[in-house]
């Protein structure tokens, strides 16, 4: 019987006291394998355990999304600014120069447009595709509460028994469906629920209030999403605050190639992540960029 009562609001998060993490420097990961631990040790920097993953693979779903229109173009240029790149196979085998030295989060789910129900998804990538473009993570869809919940959750349980046969990495990212509320509740079910059923690490749209009580109680390392377009000061405001509460990176896209500069902004984006500098002085260092370039 489901027991409202063991899921209540409580104090029980202990946001002040980050998980130990012996055996590797990310948490949640000391037990798995090397393979497992050397493709995260490429995506997350052991220096601070900490990421900036560029995503790119908005047109798995939408099409050619502002700002992707031309990836040869827009993107290529950014991606050595990246510590690792999520797109699709598509992508990645059309566009990206296979002499790239950025590892690459694969999107292995897919099979509906923003025509149709999102949720109504299927695994997308064959785990042999995959080893052979030399993936570091693969990345899928969690539809917590949505229409295809199960399936969606089945394809991510299905995606981690091929990570573990082979060492990938398994990042479930939390698909939020259009009329669901976007709260640290819903965020802290969702995230815990992925880690539980095997995710290596958990992709996370950012709350102002309890963010830390949702990396504090999901066992394996988070990464914020960006989200839509927002000014560059709150983008740098966000990304901050959620390392400061505890995630280990961000994997933002639109933030970042939307941006009127986007090589600056992922630089910026890059000091708040890895040098913990506040969002005031990664903007001006955002705005000296863009003006030396003009
Ligand atoms: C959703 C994704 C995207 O990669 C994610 O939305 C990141 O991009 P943005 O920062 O633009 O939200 O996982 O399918």
């Amino acid at each position: 019987m489901p027991d409202p009562e063991a899921v209540k609001e409580g104090k029980r998060f202990y946001e002040d006291v980050p998980m130990k993490t012996p055996g590797f420097f990310l948490k949640g990961s000391g037990a798995l394998d090397w393979g497992m631990r050397n493709r995260l040790a490429r995506i997350f920097n052991p220096k601070d355990a900490h990421t900036v993953m560029l995503a790119i693979d908005h047109g798995y779903f939408q099409g050619p999304t502002t700002g992707l229109e031309r990836v040869d173009l827009n993107i290529v240029p950014l991606v050595s600014h990246c510590d690792a790149l999520m797109l699709t196979r598509g992508i990645l085998r059309s566009t990206i120069p296979p002499a790239c030295a950025q590892p690459i989060v694969m999107r292995a789910s897919g099979g509906a447009s923003i025509l149709k129900e999102l949720s109504n998804e299927e695994l997308a990538v064959d785990i042999e595709d995959a080893i052979r473009m030399n993936v570091s993570a693969l990345a899928i869809q969690v539809f917590i509460g949505g229409e295809f919940e199960t399936r969606s959750v089945h394809n991510m349980t299905r995606l981690v028994d091929l990570g573990l046969r082979y060492g990938i990495p398994v990042m479930a990212v939390t698909a939020v469906g259009k009329d669901m509320a976007r709260d640290a509740k819903y965020f802290r079910l969702a995230c815990r629920i992925c880690a539980e059923l095997g995710a290596h690490v958990v992709k996370t749209y950012y709350v102002p209030q309890g963010f830390d009580t949702i990396t504090a109680s999901c066992p394996v390392p988070i990464v914020m999403a960006g989200g839509k377009k927002l000014p560059e000061l709150d983008a740098l405001t966000m990304a901050y605050n959620a390392i400061q509460e505890g995630a280990a990176g961000v994997d933002m896209g639109r933030n970042i190639f939307q941006s009127d500069f986007p090589v600056g902004m992922i630089k910026a984006i890059r000091k708040v992540v890895h040098e913990n500098m506040k969002p005031a002085e990664a903007l001006e260092y955002y705005k000296t960029l863009k003006a030396k370039k003009a």
